[in-house]
């Protein structure tokens, strides 16, 4: 079959993308409001970028009235926020997030996931997270209008904490004990738990 993407309903267009752009990594983003208040979402259109200077981005989406989601707000207001990484224990506490909260109430508080302080910003990271990265915001690049129109979040990585037990012998990261999720179309998720090796060519 083929599709014209300048014909598809957006709706049409978004279902098409995440159920064939995939395993996605999630970025589990915390931020905070001016007053303080917290909040934490997962985001799953998220990539690393470069390393030079340290960058990464994700892209929360308008909703379905065309309104900026709560962690967009927020960094606009206070440009700092932590990327959680989320390992398959932490999959139900990750979903519970996307849960609609009206805007100032913390998904932290509500769904009783620990924080721990940052040390350069000042949105808390998951104390729990496997790998949590403190990022300042560097631009938010806007995509579209109304519904399902982006707001590409680019942050500079200033930070990263990464928890020793899922380091391996050689002191670096082990996939296998990070177990992180990647999510599919809908609501399916993978491991990355069955892994295989390619040599990279000369
Ligand atoms: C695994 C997962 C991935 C998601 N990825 C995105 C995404 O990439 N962009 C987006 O706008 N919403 C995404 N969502 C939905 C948001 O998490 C949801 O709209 C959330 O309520 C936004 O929270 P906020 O208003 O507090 O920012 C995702 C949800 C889940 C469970």
């Amino acid at each position: 079959m083929r599709l014209d993407f300048s014909t598809l309903a957006p709706r049409d267009a978004y279902q098409w993308m995440i159920s064939t752009i995939l395993p996605r990594p999630i970025a589990w983003v915390s931020t905070i409001a001016p007053d303080g208040t917290t909040n934490l979402a997962p985001f799953s259109f998220f990539q690393g970028v470069c390393a030079n200077p340290p960058t990464l981005m994700f892209v929360p989406v308008n909703n379905r009235q065309g309104l900026k989601k709560d962690t967009v707000r927020n960094i606009e207001a206070v440009p700092e926020f932590v990327v959680n990484l989320v390992p398959r224990r932490l999959a139900d506490q990750m979903n519970s997030c996307a849960a609609l909260l009206p805007y100032g109430e913390s998904e932290f508080e509500t769904f009783g996931i620990k924080p721990a302080p940052s040390d350069r910003v000042r949105p808390p990271r998951v104390a729990d997270a496997p790998v949590a990265f403190e990022c300042r915001l560097h631009q938010i690049v806007n995509i579209g209008e109304g519904p399902l129109a982006a707001h590409v979040i680019f942050g500079r990585i200033l930070a990263a904490h990464v928890r020793d037990d899922v380091l391996g012998a050689d002191g670096k990261p082990d996939v296998r004990k990070l177990d992180l999720i990647g999510r599919l179309g809908g609501e399916e998720y993978t491991t990355t738990r069955d892994i295989f090796t390619i040599e990279r060519p000369d």
